[in-house]
């Protein structure tokens, strides 16, 4: 059964890649290379004993999103990563968001209208709560106001699928919003390959401890939690990754209660950003060098999941701790500087 993930071999989409084909899927991957590097293939190889089939392509260009539908016609599922994701990139240049994130949404399921049955599953974010009133998150807490345009096109994103769902029986979609994706694949071959200075937390703490990065700023040790500074639920990319398989073979096997799903992927614990630094420090068995510093505008106080949705309705449940999903960051932070 031949299915389409695109952005296939960025951070999540190649973890998914491989959890797909050690499911026995055919997988073709579409990726511009603005955000991965066409050796990920490599390493999907080295731990599934093959590679996906690969095209390159940019899919803000319709003609080209057209001719691959039409070139693949036996698709079954689209498992869709391919979106501009900087918060601070989004607000410095929004077009770039709206086209890239929603424009080629739109392009691809134009496509997926047209055939008798398909399977969509959209990568969406925790980013569309905001700051949630109540913690821990369910799917029913209130959509807030964006705080960014790459949020925003999370939750637009969202509401173009739940539209087109409505008046195309024929295609079935499950938006899966993720919390915080950290970790890399126990066999070190993949991993996060942040381009620049990282702006995520873990990659930043694990480049810190390889002396790739003098020291760590901690955003804030004064918002309202037991130490100050705030929480998320930080989730192994592997977890997010097999929640991706258990979401599509949902839909092939029809097992969905409604053509249009949303479930929240975390592991319903939630950490701060001390205590994730603590976890590096327990498995790296090294001393972080932090300092605190200033708010970053935009954050919010704290945000993790309520899970009760997608372990009873989707079937899954995060298997990994925030230390093993730290010391498979730091194992392949290592291997990649070596
Ligand atoms: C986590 C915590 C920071 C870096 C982002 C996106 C979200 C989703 C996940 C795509 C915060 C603190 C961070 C640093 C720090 N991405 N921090 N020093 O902001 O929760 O979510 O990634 O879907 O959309 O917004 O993740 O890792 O940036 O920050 O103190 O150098 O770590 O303040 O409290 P975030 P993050």
């Amino acid at each position: 059964m031949k299915i389409l993930v695109t952005g296939g071999l960025g951070f999540i989409g190649s973890h998914t890649v491989v959890e797909l084909q050690n499911e026995g899927f055919e997988v073709v991957v579409i990726d511009n290379l603005s955000n991965s590097s066409e050796n990920v293939l490599e390493g999907i190889q080295a731990i599934t004993g093959k590679p996906p089939i690969f095209e390159k392509m940019d899919l803000r260009n319709k003609q080209k999103v057209q001719d691959f539908f039409s070139k693949h016609d036996d698709v079954e599922g689209v498992i869709h990563f391919a979106a501009s994701k900087a918060v601070g990139e989004s607000v410095e240049n929004p077009l770039l968001y709206y086209e890239n994130n929603l424009g080629v949404l739109v392009y691809i399921l134009q496509e997926l209208v047209k055939k008798d049955k398909a399977n969509f599953i959209f990568s969406s974010s925790c980013t569309v709560y905001g700051q949630a009133d109540k913690m821990p998150i369910t799917e029913d807490a209130p959509v807030k106001p964006a705080e960014s345009p790459y949020g925003n096109t999370k939750q637009v994103g969202e509401e173009i699928i739940k539209d087109t769902c409505k008046v195309n029986p024929n295609l079935s979609a499950i938006a899966l919003r993720y919390f915080n994706p950290i970790g890399a694949h126990p066999s070190v071959e993949i991993g996060e390959l942040p381009i620049g200075v990282p702006q995520n937390l873990v990659p930043f703490i694990t480049q810190t401890g390889v002396g790739l990065r003098e020291q760590l700023s901690v955003f804030g040790d004064d918002y309202p939690t037991e130490d100050g500074t705030c929480i998320r639920d930080y989730i192994h990319v592997v977890d997010v990754a097999k929640a991706h398989v258990v979401a599509l073979q949902r839909l092939l096997n029809g097992r969905n209660d409604m053509n249009y799903e949303v479930f929240n992927l975390g592991t319903g614990k939630g950490s701060s950003v001390l205590e994730v630094i603590h976890s590096f420090e327990n498995v790296s068995d090294k001393k972080l060098n932090y300092k605190i510093v200033d708010r970053r505008a935009g954050d919010v106080i704290q945000a993790y999941a309520d899970t009760e949705k997608a372990n009873s309705v989707l079937g899954w449940k995060a298997q990994s701790t925030l230390d093993e999903a730290m010391k498979s960051a730091w194992d392949w932070e290592q291997k990649i500087r070596r």
